[in-house]
């Protein structure tokens, strides 16, 4: 039995580790960094690519191949820029945003105080750890939360704050936001000191001209989110696709915001790319679907293994202006759990609005019913680079091994995995690498795969497990005699020898659609 230890990391020192590793194996460089980089900016490299690719393409076949009523779009990123009018996102698309006259650094307000919340909050629970943890199989969470007086001091605490600071934000009160801080003496991370400036409205929307001179062009945005080029499409589609409802409408594609704070590395990026799904309902049916929804997507992010404790549901406290229920489905990132994917009962608030800015119907006739109508939308909308975040720092490992030396190794689900299989001859002399190439030449029609000869076999064992390729096929004078391989798998690094033509079959096994989904 295998003695490998894997190593502990703090969340900080995991992160730390995840972001230098993702540069120095190819995952992800900061935007322009011959120029001192782009703030919230990140291009991703040549393994990057592939595993952004892979995540994609596993929420595209899930959603769009997997459902008979559910079909897929790309929609050009500029928009007529009343779409941004009918939407809502000129009036609203804002964050509330506060200086530190101090620091001169500037801040979401709404983090602050969520942030002092979550640290009340924390403290709960690490009181309820405590507690359980004493009282063992008799433990009643619930009872606990109501009878302990320091429990229920926390949490009646952060619950007055939630209220007050819902309140302040539907009445767009800034003034109320402003007393909020100050009440709960929440001071600058970077000064240390409480003194604020007023708080204001900020517009996420980056702005740009089309057209050729200053006097022709006119204002378009960058979109902040796809899922506008859904709602203009919706009759298109429903009518060339001959869509009966309930149906949904997929696409995946980049948003653009000029976010307040853009910091956590790819987690709140400017330019990122969103995964987004419209699912087109009778008006009265929407809970049913967004439950529906809710669980749907749940299982989805279950189903790659990540860890089952690593994810939560969150309801909004506040809608946004387009919602009648909301909630994020969160994940354990190193720096704690943070959202990962909204899902959006949006009512009929889109496509109302457009029928009104364009003055074209935007209705669905009924035949069951025999009426037309507005349909109502549930959407799932969630961000590729927040899952590769996840994915990726959840699979980073620092592992001791038996034999006293250690390793990274990138544990990813193997179906996300950028290069499935390394084909490596054990030396580069008696035809090894003529044959390796042969096994690679027929392998990489189906999976993408990589040759490796250079240096001793353990190095490129370790080569292979820092980028997370899940098999290792070495080549050796026995192969030559007898068509076997040993094949070496990355998590266990078990070796077993076997034919070289089970290797398709055993590797399509391993990154199946059928085995994750079905
Ligand atoms: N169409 C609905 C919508 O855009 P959202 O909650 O604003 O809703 C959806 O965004 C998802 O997009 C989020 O759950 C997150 O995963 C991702 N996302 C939003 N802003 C982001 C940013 N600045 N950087 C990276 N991902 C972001």
């Amino acid at each position: 039995m295998s003695t490998n230890v894997t190593k502990t990391l703090s969340g900080e020192d995991l992160f730390k580790n995840v972001i230098s590793h993702a540069k120095e194996y190819g995952y992800i460089f900061p935007s322009s960094e011959i120029y001192d980089g782009l703030s919230a900016v990140y291009d991703y490299g040549q393994y990057g690519a592939e595993l952004k690719k892979n995540i994609r393409e596993y929420w595209w076949k899930s959603m769009v191949q997997m459902h008979e009523n559910i079909v897929g779009i790309d929609s050009a990123i500029f928009m007529h820029p009343t779409t941004w009018k009918a939407s809502g996102h000129v009036d609203a698309f804002n964050d509330p945003l506060i200086d530190n006259k101090d620091s001169k650094k500037r801040y979401r307000a709404d983090v602050l105080i969520e942030d002092h919340v979550s640290k009340i909050l924390a403290k709960a629970d690490k009181e309820i750890a405590k507690a359980r943890e004493r009282f063992g199989e008799a433990f009643d969470e619930n009872q606990y939360k109501a009878t302990n007086a320091r429990v229920k001091e926390y949490l009646d605490k952060a619950e007055e704050i939630n209220t007050r600071f819902k309140n302040a934000l539907e009445e767009n009160d800034l003034a109320e936001v402003k007393q909020i801080i100050e009440d709960l003496e929440i001071v600058c991370p970077v000064s240390g000191s409480k003194n604020w400036t007023d708080v204001r409205q900020f517009n996420l929307m980056f702005s740009t001209e089309m057209g050729s001179t200053a006097e022709g062009a006119s204002t378009i945005y960058l979109r902040p989110e796809t899922a506008q080029g859904i709602f203009v499409n919706f009759l298109n589609v429903q009518k060339t696709g001959r869509m009966k409802i309930p149906f949904g409408i997929a696409q995946t594609g980049k948003a653009f915001r000029n976010e307040i704070v853009a910091r956590q590395f790819i987690f709140r990026m400017r330019e990122f790319e969103q995964m987004e799904m419209q699912f087109f309902v009778r008006p009265g049916e929407e809970m049913t679907w967004y439950n529906h929804w809710k669980e749907t997507r749940m299982k989805w992010h279950l189903s790659l293994g990540l860890g089952k404790t690593k994810y939560r549901f969150h309801d909004h406290l506040k809608l946004a202006h387009y919602a009648n229920a909301a909630c994020d489905i969160e994940f354990e990132f190193p720096f704690g759990f943070k959202e990962l994917e909204g899902i959006h009962s949006r009512t009929d608030f889109d496509l109302k609005a457009h029928e009104q800015h364009s003055g074209k119907k935007l209705q669905y006739f009924d035949p069951e019913l025999n009426q037309s109508y507005v349909p109502y939308v549930v959407e799932t909308s969630v961000g590729l680079d927040r899952m590769f975040l996840a994915v990726m720092s959840s699979a980073y490992k620092e592992e001791q091994l038996e034999d006293g030396s250690s390793r990274v190794v990138l544990s990813f689900p193997p179906i996300l995995a950028p290069i499935k299989a390394a084909v490596m001859p054990l030396t580069k002399k008696d035809g090894l690498p003529e044959k390796a190439r042969e096994i690679l030449d027929n392998l990489k029609f189906e999976f993408n795969c990589q040759y490796d000869e250079k240096d001793a076999i353990g190095k490129r064992y370790r080569r292979q497990d820092a980028i997370g390729t899940p098999f290792c096929i070495t080549v050796d004078h026995q192969t030559l005699e007898d068509n076997t391989v040993t094949i070496r798998y990355r998590d266990t690094m078990i070796q077993e020898r076997i034919a070289i033509a089970l290797l398709r079959d055993l590797i399509a096994n391993e990154v199946s659609l059928r085995k994750l989904l079905s």
